[in-house]
């Protein structure tokens, strides 16, 4: 399978962005702490969701679909605390099964993360979280153990700020006696809205959206029924999309508050971005202006869309600077740009991006999610034809690609062969 494009057309019209999958995964998580049924809205449809969800049905929580975004969880009879496939093992996401199946059984396995190929990715501050928890914690055979016949609230310090260990904490700190005090946690949409679906549950969690988070342990959770915030990410990429393509996207079912940093830096890039209570428009214009960029922790520029940012730099005018201060191997897309004509110089974790660039299509492999992404954009703005292999990655985080896309009015297509590729070539000229 691979995504083939036509480059040229100005994207234009309606988009509504689905629900946040880094939240939908917390807030999955969190919905097994409970024996009652809860109903899960706004999930999007994407594959490290159903990894996640049939993960969940492994382990003897019945899922039952009651829509395309909609899902009820029952875990009234969990059967093993031990969760370990080899889709969960090429996700990130399964390292929330820990906190959540601790904070309810005192007890879990779970299978080392994988994920996306962008750095190192310890979990070393999830382990610490748990043993200020009182769990111990241990890696063997693959599979991370944690185990706690007391938990009890503790007081965390997180070394960075990360997201993945403060949602990972905060799972079985709800459950555990006593109160808990994480500082300098992370502060992303996300965090705060697995702590929304918490506290809907029963749980006392204050503070998330803050540096410190303060935890009062309950005895059980119960049933709820909660809709997960769009996608900040998804909704940047559209935002983007209309920027290169020089055309006039309107992204909708959005919290533009959440998308400050992205909107800010497409208008110091001259676009015009205009915002509505839950859409967001952006304008692109002829000229785009080049800016400089360092990713951060919430509300700093995401990570997610440094690749995205590095496209259009490549087309912009002048020079453009981009410091990835989160993950050291988030420049991959870059080998892939130069096949397009770009010219980006990575020295580290800095990459500097001449600009003026006229893209042509080329044939790409996507290396990552978010940058596999990017190269579509890249792909729709450029000359001609270009194609984008190893899209697994791409259907991980985005719903609908392809079409949502397409109904801006972007010549692309989801082909399953050389035949398809063929037909898409003959049509489009
Ligand atoms: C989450 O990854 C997201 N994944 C990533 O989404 C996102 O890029 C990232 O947060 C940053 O926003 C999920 O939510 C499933 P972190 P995660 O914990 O949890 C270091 C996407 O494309 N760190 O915020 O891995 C880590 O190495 C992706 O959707 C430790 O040192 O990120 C990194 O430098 C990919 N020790 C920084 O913290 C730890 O124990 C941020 O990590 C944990 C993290």
């Amino acid at each position: 399978m691979q995504y083939i494009m036509k480059g040229g057309n100005p994207l234009v019209g309606e988009v509504v962005i689905s629900g946040a999958k880094n939240a939908a995964l917390g807030i999955l998580a969190a919905g097994i702490m409970t024996d009652e049924s809860v109903i899960i809205d706004n999930l999007p449809d994407v594959r490290d969701i159903n990894v996640m969800l049939d993960a969940l049905r492994d382990i003897g929580v019945v899922v039952e679909r009651l829509g395309k975004h909609r899902v009820k969880l029952n875990s009234g009879n969990i059967h093993s605390v031990r969760v370990d496939n080899e889709y969960i093992r090429r996700m990130r996401a399964g390292y929330y099964l820990l906190g959540a199946l601790l904070g309810k059984y005192r007890h879990a396995e779970v299978a080392l993360p994988g994920g996306c190929d962008i750095g190192s990715r310890p979990i070393d501050q999830h382990l610490k979280g748990f043993r200020a928890l009182r769990a111990n914690t241990q890696v063997e055979y693959g599979m991370v153990v944690a185990d706690a016949s007391e938990l009890t609230g503790g007081h965390v310090y997180m070394d960075i700020v990360s997201v993945g260990p403060t949602i990972n904490v905060i799972l079985p700190a709800v459950l555990a006696s006593g109160n808990t005090i994480i500082e300098n946690a992370a502060k992303e949409p996300h965090v705060v809205d697995v702590a929304n679906m918490l506290n809907s549950m029963g749980a006392n969690v204050k503070g998330a959206g803050t540096d410190v988070i303060r935890i009062r342990g309950v005895e059980r959770l119960h049933s709820t029924e909660y809709s997960i915030i769009p996608d900040q990410i998804e909704a940047g990429t559209f935002m983007f999309a209309a920027a290169v393509t020089r055309g006039d996207v309107t992204v909708r079912n959005v919290i533009p508050k959440h998308m400050e940093a992205i909107s800010a830096k497409l208008t110091e890039m001259g676009c015009e971005v205009v915002e509505f209570d839950d859409s967001i428009r952006v304008l692109g214009k002829p000229r785009l202006y080049s800016c400089n960029i360092k990713t951060l922790p919430y509300p700093g520029f995401p990570t997610d869309m440094q690749p995205q940012m590095g496209v259009a730099l490549t087309i912009a005018e002048g020079t453009g600077i981009i410091t990835e201060s989160i993950f050291e191997n988030r420049f991959k897309y870059v080998d892939e740009l130069a096949k397009m004509g770009a010219f980006i110089k990575v020295e580290g974790n800095v990459a500097v991006v001449s600009g003026n660039t006229r893209l042509t299509g080329a044939n790409l492999v996507a290396p990552d999610l978010r940058a596999g992404a990017a190269l579509v954009l890249a792909g729709l703005a450029a000359d001609g034809v270009s194609t984008v292999d190893d899209i697994q990655y791409i259907l991980r985080g985005y719903e609908n690609f392809d079409r949502k896309l397409r109904r801006l009015g972007a010549e692309i297509e989801l082909v399953k062969d050389g035949r398809e590729a063929q037909k898409f070539r003959l049509r489009v000229g």
